[in-house]
């Protein structure tokens, strides 16, 4: 066996090992915590959404679980000074947004974090595509640090104890627009 060969055999098992950890990780945590599952918008979802969104030229973004933070990209196109911030506590999604965030140098900060340690009050837009207990269990997160006029945007799952302004269907898809 060369040495060309036994690199690749070393890598081959390396990316096995990464991929078996995020999977047992989001196991785990999908299971036995209730978290969402790394699974991206939709392209055609978040192109509607920012052709919606009103932002202040300053305004903060934040996008809680933000897996590759596709959402955060597209919203860098439409606000180049806006602070868009993503927080994800799963390591191979995060690395993943990290290398997409320098690849197209869009200028997002993306922090390892659990959505359940971030304070809110410094946003004036949530992004969110969780699932329903995460949501259940945001909403008093929300109305304890979000700060007046926040808006919250949901795909796919309400805020089951705030009345949405909004709702837009489009078959299965919905997407919930909040303001506190
Ligand atoms: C359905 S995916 C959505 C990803 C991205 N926001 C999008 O719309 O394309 C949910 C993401 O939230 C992350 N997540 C779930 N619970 C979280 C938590 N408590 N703290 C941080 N991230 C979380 C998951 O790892 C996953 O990447």
């Amino acid at each position: 066996m060369n040495y060309l060969s036994l690199a690749i055999q070393i890598i081959i098992m390396l990316l096995f090992l990464v991929f078996a950890v995020f999977f047992l990780v989001q196991f785990y945590n999908i299971v036995f915590r209730g978290y969402a599952p790394f699974i991206s918008s939709k392209k055609k979802v978040i192109k509607k959404i920012i052709e919606k969104l009103d932002l202040k030229e300053d305004g903060v973004i934040y996008e809680l679980g933000c897996g590759n933070a596709g959402f955060l990209r597209a919203a860098r196109e439409k606000f180049p000074r806006a602070k868009l911030i993503g927080f994800e506590y799963c390591f191979l999604p995060y690395l993943i947004a990290q290398i997409q965030n320098s690849l197209s140098k869009s200028k997002i900060i993306i922090e390892k974090k659990d959505i359940f340690k971030v304070d809110l009050s410094g946003a004036d837009v949530l992004y969110c595509y969780l699932n329903l207990l995460t949501m259940k269990k945001l909403e008093d997160k929300i109305k304890q640090e979000g700060k007046q006029g926040l808006k919250i945007i949901s795909y796919q799952f309400p805020l089951p104890g705030i009345e949405a302004k909004e709702v837009l269907e489009d078959g299965k898809d919905k997407i919930y627009f909040y303001s506190l």
